[in-house]
């Protein structure tokens, strides 16, 4: 089965309590989701295997460590993902980006695509896919179906809010894949809404309704 973290860091819990709050404007609100992807994605990429080298300080040898080659890959899903872009490449500089374009239909709440381009050589990365609401799942479970459908053999979830739902469905549909969550809420209501959540997350980032 799947390995889920949901994080109970401080600093994790007090950025998300001000992004809850209805309050809080857009603005501040891209500030949060970026500085929260930022914090999660030190835990999500724990397990980058290393590599020993020597490094020559001013004052001799040093038997060092660095990040062994393999090659990382962040896939936002559109357009709420994009939020968490930002965050993650501060600390993973080098990594490339690719991009899923789903929306849920209102009606439905079942994904519709309309976009995919990934990095040419997918299939040598570690894909982290990145989207803040994990409702019913639908958007993650499709975006990752069509990144492994593209050749991607290693590859984490990383969501700010889960509903219990959500995080059930996608542990059933792709076991292999790691979830990373900064919160794990109550319910979904009858609009497949995050309950307690934040509301729209890809509105409040962007400032439409
Ligand atoms: C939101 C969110 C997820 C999806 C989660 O996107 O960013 O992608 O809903 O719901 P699910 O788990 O039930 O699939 P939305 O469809 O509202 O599109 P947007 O980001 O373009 O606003
Ligand atoms: N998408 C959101 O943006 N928020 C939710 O609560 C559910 C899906």
């Amino acid at each position: 089965m799947a390995n889920v973290t949901i994080f109970d860091h401080p600093l994790i819990q007090h950025k998300l309590a001000i992004l809850r709050d209805e309050k809080t404007g857009t603005n501040q609100f891209r500030t949060l989701i970026s500085e929260i992807a930022n914090l999660m994605c030190y835990e999500a990429t724990r397990d980058l295997p290393l590599q020993e080298v020597d490094v020559k300080t001013p004052m001799g040898i040093c038997h060092a460590k660095m990040v062994k080659g393999r090659k990382l890959a962040f896939v936002p899903i559109l357009r709420a993902g994009l939020g968490m872009v930002d965050g993650v490449l501060s600390l993973v500089p080098a990594a490339k980006v690719g991009h899923i374009g789903l929306y849920r239909d209102p009606e439905t709440a079942q994904p519709v695509e309309y976009y995919c381009k990934l990095p040419a050589d997918i299939n040598d990365r570690e894909v982290i896919v990145l989207d803040p609401m994990l409702a019913t799942g639908g958007s993650a479970i499709d975006a990752i179906t069509m990144i492994k459908q593209k050749g991607a053999k290693t590859v984490k979830f990383m969501g700010i809010i889960a509903a219990p739902e959500g995080l059930k469905a996608l542990e059933e549909a792709h076991p292999d894949v790691d979830i990373y969550c900064a919160a794990l809420d109550d319910h979904l209501n009858e609009h497949k809404y995050i309950i307690p959540g934040l509301g729209d997350a890809g509105d409040r980032i962007f400032g439409t309704r």
